[in-house]
């Protein structure tokens, strides 16, 4: 009896994935592999990897279009929390893992698995959104992760998998490790382990080098109703059309490279280069439309919030009775964040020019220097004495 009987098996097409199958059916005694594909943008070709599982000895070949939900479902709730994690990290590769647990949890019930799989090894964050989030959705669920045990090198996963009639990458693989959906792109190993090398313009693909960007600024008006983005320059447009659009329009101003050192959970300090294009406009310019909308209160009590949600995220904890409590309070917030914000993208740089909305809590009328001041000056000095009290008091019993 092996550790599975049937098993469903988060599938890319690369190597490591898809020496998965035979390795679970031969070493680990499991009985059938379906594979499961999501595509969320990466811009891989999908039949070629559905065929490529198949011809690796997966019995069923699933590919699932979950670009959509990626973007409404996980993309916006985290722009709506302006979620960053170390204050850097949109978060692109960290969204895409709840969302993949849940097809594979749900393919799983479909078919009738009794175990879900996964490619991830034991140093990373992903394992751990996986593992977690599977947990979450169905506790029944066993989780198997072969590159995690298998103790593998490189040369020796492509010989096992040369073994099964899987065919060695054709090209030499890249130094880095790349993961890419429609938010954006992650890259990390090869020469980037050496903190101090500047990433070479070679891993850069979503946006350009500030030496190829125009010379003339670009202005983009951005709409969003109640924290959602839905019109770009007046147009209205769909989730998925926006995102991609703006990845384009930033894209081209050399915006949302973020080169870092980040913690993660497993206790490593690593280095990534992201490039994030639309989702850095974009929480740039809806914390701009915050700004505009809710109350000081509200406003400073939500970074509290931001931070703890951004953990969330990064920690796997999607699924989690905190996340959902902390989504309630979001929600709550945008209510009346909606409106027009302005930005001029330049040089890698975007420079928020212009906000409005039906709901501006700004009072021209008490914010002029002018005639038209509404501010009753008088009331300043009651206020301030009361305010001042404390420290007055205080001073006095100080000695200096
Ligand atoms: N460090 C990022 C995260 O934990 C990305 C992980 C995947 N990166 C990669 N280059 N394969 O969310």
């Amino acid at each position: 009896m092996g550790r599975a009987n049937k098993v469903v098996l988060a599938y890319s097409g690369g190597v490591d994935t898809s020496v998965c199958i035979p390795y679970l059916k031969e070493e680990w005694g499991v009985q059938e592999v379906i594979t499961l594909a999501a595509d969320l943008g990466q811009g891989d070709e999908l039949e070629p990897i559905r065929e490529k599982a198949l011809k690796s000895g997966a019995s069923e070949s699933l590919v699932v279009d979950a670009k959509e939900s990626f973007v409404k479902d996980y993309a916006f709730p985290a722009l709506q929390a302006n979620a960053l994690y170390e204050n850097r990290y949109p978060l692109s590769t960290a969204l895409a893992r709840p969302l993949i647990a849940k097809l594979l949890v749900v393919a799983a019930e479909q078919y009738g698995a009794d175990a879900v799989a996964h490619g991830c090894t034991g140093k990373g964050n992903d394992q751990v959104r996986f593992d977690v989030s599977i947990a979450a959705l169905n506790p029944n669920l066993k989780v198997l992760a072969p590159a995690r045990e298998w103790g593998m090198s490189r040369e020796e996963t492509i010989a096992y998998g040369e073994r099964f009639g899987i065919a060695s990458p054709v090209k030499k693989s890249s130094a880095y490790s790349i993961d890419r959906n429609l938010l954006g792109r992650s890259i990390e190993a090869g020469p980037l382990e050496e903190p101090w090398t500047e990433p070479l313009e070679e891993v850069y693909l979503m946006t350009k080098a500030i030496a190829d960007t125009p010379n003339e600024p670009e202005y983009v008006e951005i709409s969003f109703e109640r924290g959602i983005p839905t019109a770009l320059n007046g147009e209205s447009m769909a989730p998925l059309a926006l995102i991609s659009q703006l990845n384009q329009l930033a894209g081209a101003h050399g915006i949302g490279r973020i080169d870092m050192i980040e913690n993660r959970l497993v206790g490593i300090k690593s280095r990534e280069i992201y490039e994030t294009p639309a989702l850095w406009v974009l929480i740039q310019a809806h914390r701009d439309l915050e700004s505009l909308t809710l109350t000081a209160d509200v406003s400073h009590y939500k970074r509290g919030i931001e931070e703890t949600y951004s953990q969330l995220i990064y920690n796997g904890l999607w699924y989690s009775p905190l996340k959902g409590a902390l989504d309630a309070f979001i929600k709550q917030t945008q209510e009346r964040v909606s409106g027009t914000v302005r930005v001029k993208l330049f040089k890698g740089n975007v420079y928020t020019v212009g906000r409005k909305s039906d709901n501006s809590l700004y009072s021209p009328d008490l914010a002029t220097y002018g005639a038209e001041d509404q501010f009753d000056h008088k009331a300043a000095e009651g206020f301030i004495y009361v305010w001042g009290l404390p420290t007055r008091v205080w001073s006095q019993k100080t000695s200096h």
